[in-house]
């Protein structure tokens, strides 16, 4: 066999053996590269006859073609083979179950905050914050609750390490010392609301240490008992969204109101489920009054020129109630299958109250 078919037979076989389409290009340089063996052929005919020239310049021309198609037709089997490849890699199996995503739900709690705000606010309140970590002063003394009163015991207070004016600061027992805070910042008339996070040392299936309070409060020249109650009525109905309401005024003591009242709305249970406004058991859901004298004398508002109304509701149990939920525990579990069966859609905006513009 001549050098020449040799070659091409060499060549012919490489070429059928590449996998890959690397390693023909390799392949293709060692063969019909610039320093490729074919091409040095071709380069050595310069030293021959020009018969001899034409002839074998001739033969190796018909090589260099025949290698060069090989070349191409195995280049495209190899590009077909890889894009076989790649969609068998790559295949999707269509029967399998789609991925869901996860779409975060709004808290009961913050749903519930969100319409107190909107019902107070459409009524003419702002809110107020105050800090949860509270010196003594704005969480009793100003609230005329003494050093030694039995209510500093019935607060279940958490101490915390710091202190101000060298007494321990506490977790705040509920957001009336948000009024303390109000009041000594600016001048009457106040109307405010003060929703926030409350402790109490405290737990059980109504009661947990962390829990949301919202804090009225009316000071005016002649705000009375009266408005008191048209507000709180007001409220309830728009919040549990019924046109009959049973309500009533419990006297009770809180030192910084006088008169004091807890108040309970009736409600029945149906099918199991609870019926606000019907039936004949009373369920309490905040405690109220008038503001007492020496809690305005504390914050240098004038008792004989300006009166009003301060109330505290527990946001929790508003929650439990509205929504049907019977362990307030559950509330601060974060389990997510319950934040999944509670929780709202955020992008449903809660309806505006009925008859209120914002
Ligand atoms: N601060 C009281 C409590 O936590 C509630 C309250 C607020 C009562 C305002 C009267 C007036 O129990």
């Amino acid at each position: 066999m001549s050098d020449l078919a040799k070659l091409e037979q060499e060549a012919m076989q490489a070429i059928k053996g590449c996998t890959d389409l690397g390693s023909l290009e390799k392949k293709r340089v060692e063969y019909l590269g610039k320093r490729g063996f074919v091409t040095l052929l071709l380069r050595s005919l310069s030293t021959c006859s020009p018969s001899e020239r034409r002839d074998r310049g001739a033969l190796i021309n018909a090589v260099k073609r025949r290698i060069g198609l090989l070349i191409n037709t195995q280049k495209e089997l190899l590009e077909h083979l890889s894009i076989e490849n790649q969609l068998q890699s790559e295949a999707v199996d269509v029967s399998l179950p789609g991925r869901s995503v996860d779409v975060g739900g709004i808290h009961p709690v913050t749903r519930t905050l969100e319409r107190i705000q909107q019902f107070f606010c459409a009524v003419g309140y702002s809110v107020a914050t105050g800090p949860e970590i509270e010196d003594e002063y704005h969480n009793f003394e100003a609230l005329n609750i003494p050093p030694h009163h039995p209510a500093r015991a019935m607060h279940d207070t958490f101490y915390v390490e710091t202190e101000t004016d060298g007494m321990p600061n506490v977790l705040r027992t509920h957001t009336s010392p948000v009024q303390i805070r109000t009041m000594n910042k600016g001048k009457p008339p106040f109307k405010i609301i003060a929703p926030g996070r409350t402790y109490r040392s405290d737990s059980d299936q109504t009661h947990a240490p962390m829990f949301h309070q919202v804090e009225g409060l009316h000071i005016d020249k002649d705000i009375n008992m009266g408005h008191l109650k048209g507000c709180l009525n007001y409220f309830i109905k728009e919040f549990f969204e019924v046109d009959k309401l049973k309500m009533r005024f419990r006297p009770s003591h809180f030192p910084f109101t006088e008169p004091s009242a807890e108040v309970d709305i009736g409600y029945e249970i149906k099918d199991g489920k609870i019926i606000i406004g019907e039936g004949d058991k009373w369920l309490e859901i905040l405690g109220c009054g008038m503001v007492h004298p020496n809690v305005l004398k504390n914050v240098n508002v004038d008792p004989s020129k300006f009166q009003g109304y301060a109330f505290g509701i527990g946001i929790d149990r508003l929650g439990m109630l509205k929504y049907g939920i019977n362990d307030l525990r559950a509330f601060f579990e974060t389990d997510y299958r319950w934040l999944s069966h509670f929780g709202f859609d955020p992008l449903d905006v809660p309806s505006s109250y009925r008859g209120l513009s914002r």
